[in-house]
C-alpha cells in the first residue's frame, strides 16, 4: 500500500518548529510495509489542506493519507473541516477507535476533533499533532487498517471472521 503524510502546523510550515510527528508516522508505516510516496508540511489553512488532500486522492495511486495536527480547539485548527470538505464517504469508526483507545491514556483525547474519511480509493485519517499522540493513535489502528484498505481498493472482498 502507498501512503502520503501531511504535517499541519503554522510554525512547522514557517520553519520555526521541527516536524517530529511526520517522521514518526513515516517510520511506523514503513515498519508495516507501506511505501511512503509523498510528505508535506502545510500551514493551518483550510483551503491549502483540502486542495492538497484532493490533489493526492484524485491522482488515484495513493491509498492512505495520514495528517497530523490541527485537530484541536484553537482558532487556527481546521484539519477536520478541510478533510470534510473533500470527503466522499465518512468512515467515522477509525477516528472513534483512536479516541476510545487514547482516552484510556489521557482524557484529553476527547479534545481531538479528528475525522477519518474516504475519497475515491484513498482513506484519509486525521491524527493529533504531538509525537506522543501520533504514536499512541497509530499503534492502535495499524493492525486493522490493511484489511480496510484492501476492501476499499478491491483486492479483498470478504471479511474473515475473527
Ligand atoms: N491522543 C493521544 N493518544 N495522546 C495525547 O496525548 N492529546 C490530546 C488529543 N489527543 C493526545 C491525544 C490533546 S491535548 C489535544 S488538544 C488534541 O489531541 C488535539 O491535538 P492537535 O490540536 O495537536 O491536533
Amino acid at each position: 500500500m502507498k501512503a502520503a503524510i501531511i504535517t499541519i502546523s503554522d510554525s512547522g510550515y514557517q520553519g520555526k518548529r521541527k516536524d517530529e510527528s511526520g517522521p514518526i508516522i513515516c517510520d511506523m508505516l514503513k515498519n508495516y510495509g507501506y511505501e511512503i510516496i509523498e510528505t508535506y508540511i502545510l500551514p493551518d489553512d483550510r483551503t491549502s489542506i483540502s486542495e492538497k488532500l484532493r490533489e493526492i486522492a484524485d491522482k488515484g495511486d495513493i491509498n492512505l493519507i495520514l495528517t497530523t495536527g490541527g485537530t484541536g480547539f484553537s482558532e487556527r485548527d481546521c484539519t477536520p473541516e478541510a478533510t470534510a470538505d473533500i470527503m466522499e464517504k465518512d468512515a467515522p469508526g477509525i477516528a472513534e477507535a483512536i479516541r476510545m483507545h487514547s482516552m484510556q491514556i489521557t482524557k484529553r483525547a476527547m479534545l481531538s476533533r479528528a475525522k477519518s474519511v474516504i475519497r475515491g480509493k484513498t482513506l484519509i485519517i486525521n491524527l493529533p499533532g504531538s509525537p506522543k499522540a501520533v504514536r499512541e493513535s497509530l499503534e492502535y489502528i495499524l493492525s486493522e487498517l490493511q484489511h480496510g484498505l484492501e476492501i476499499m481498493v478491491g483486492t479483498a472482498s470478504e471479511c474473515s471472521r475473527k
